[in-house]
């Protein structure tokens, strides 16, 4: 495995694959890997001749207040379990490298943006959709791996793709859970033992929603409660439960076919996201 640095270098060495005629499959990454990003990698492994993936905590992603400065990282930890899934670049660049002088140009993806997280974190998917641009403009894959666990990420991306003509397709991926179904996350690094049991309160909540829709339940502001009363404890503070449309992201007040539930919630340090589609069992668990 080649751990690269520079955009030049990287381009470089993937036009010379490009010429050989080999597929190159893409995961982006801000490191700190655990078994979601890892099965990721595991699936652009299965299908592409060259992997690519890179780690960059991207600074244009967080707010002033956020976790930007202590987000979790560990490089030499993330280059060995990349090695071991069989990754041939490792593409880690600066930030002075991603954004070298005043950065002057965006790209926004209206509406799917706007509500969910991006209300409580405005400019973030701002921030997601321009690294990620410059991420498939430097890498040019054909084929690129995200997580449906930060599932308005992804529809983001796919949007952003459409719209703007990027020639790569995006695969999405299962969210991979611990085993009490708390959604694997790098910030679940920041929970102390006790909050950390306090979080399995999540999965649980979301299990309670799937039992009572799938007995019937279709109004939107039980659904809500419904999980509102699992979460309730000192050391949940939640920040959202919504439910909408999964392709559109519009309002809902009742679900007719499949709808998004979702939720974000912090817990001490940790700002914790979750979903599921209710009516799409695959996202059941
Ligand atoms: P990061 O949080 O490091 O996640 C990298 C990829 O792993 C994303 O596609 C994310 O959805 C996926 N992922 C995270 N947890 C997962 C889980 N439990 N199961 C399955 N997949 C999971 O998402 C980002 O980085 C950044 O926003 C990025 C896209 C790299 C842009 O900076």
């Amino acid at each position: 495995m080649k751990i690269v640095r520079k955009i030049s270098d990287i381009r470089l060495l993937l036009a010379n694959e490009r010429k050989k005629g080999k597929t190159i499959g893409f995961v982006p990454t801000m490191g700190f890997f655990h078994q979601g990003h890892l099965s990721l990698m595991e699936l652009a492994r299965k299908e592409n001749d060259v992997v690519v993936i890179s780690s960059f905590v991207n600074p244009t992603q967080f707010g002033r207040d956020e976790d930007y400065e202590i987000y979790p990282r560990d490089e030499k930890g993330d280059c060995q379990q990349a090695r071991k899934v069989g990754v041939d670049y490792f593409f880690a660049p600066s930030v002075k490298e991603m954004y070298p002088e005043t950065h002057l140009s965006w790209v926004e993806v209206e509406k799917l943006s706007e509500p969910l997280c991006g209300r409580f974190r405005p400019g973030h998917f701002r921030g997601v959709a321009t690294v990620v641009t410059k991420l498939f403009n430097i890498v040019q894959p054909d084929t690129a791996y995200f997580g449906e666990k930060d599932y308005q990420q992804l529809l983001v991306i796919k949007k952003m793709v459409k719209d703007l003509n990027f020639p790569v397709k995006i695969v999405g991926c299962p969210t991979v859970r611990e085993k009490d179904g708390l959604a694997m996350s790098s910030r679940n690094s920041y929970l102390t033992t006790e909050e950390r049991e306090t979080a399995s309160l999540i999965p649980q909540a979301l299990r309670k929603v799937i039992e009572a829709f799938e007995s019937g339940e279709r109004d939107v502001n039980k659904l809500v409660n419904l999980a509102k009363e699992h979460l309730s404890s000192p050391l949940l503070n939640l920040e959202y439960i919504e439910v909408r449309g999964p392709d559109t992201l519009e309002e809902l007040s009742k679900v007719e076919k499949e709808a998004l539930f979702q939720l974000a919630v912090r817990v001490g340090k940790a700002r914790l996201i979750d979903h599921i589609i209710l009516g799409r069992k695959e996202t059941y668990f």
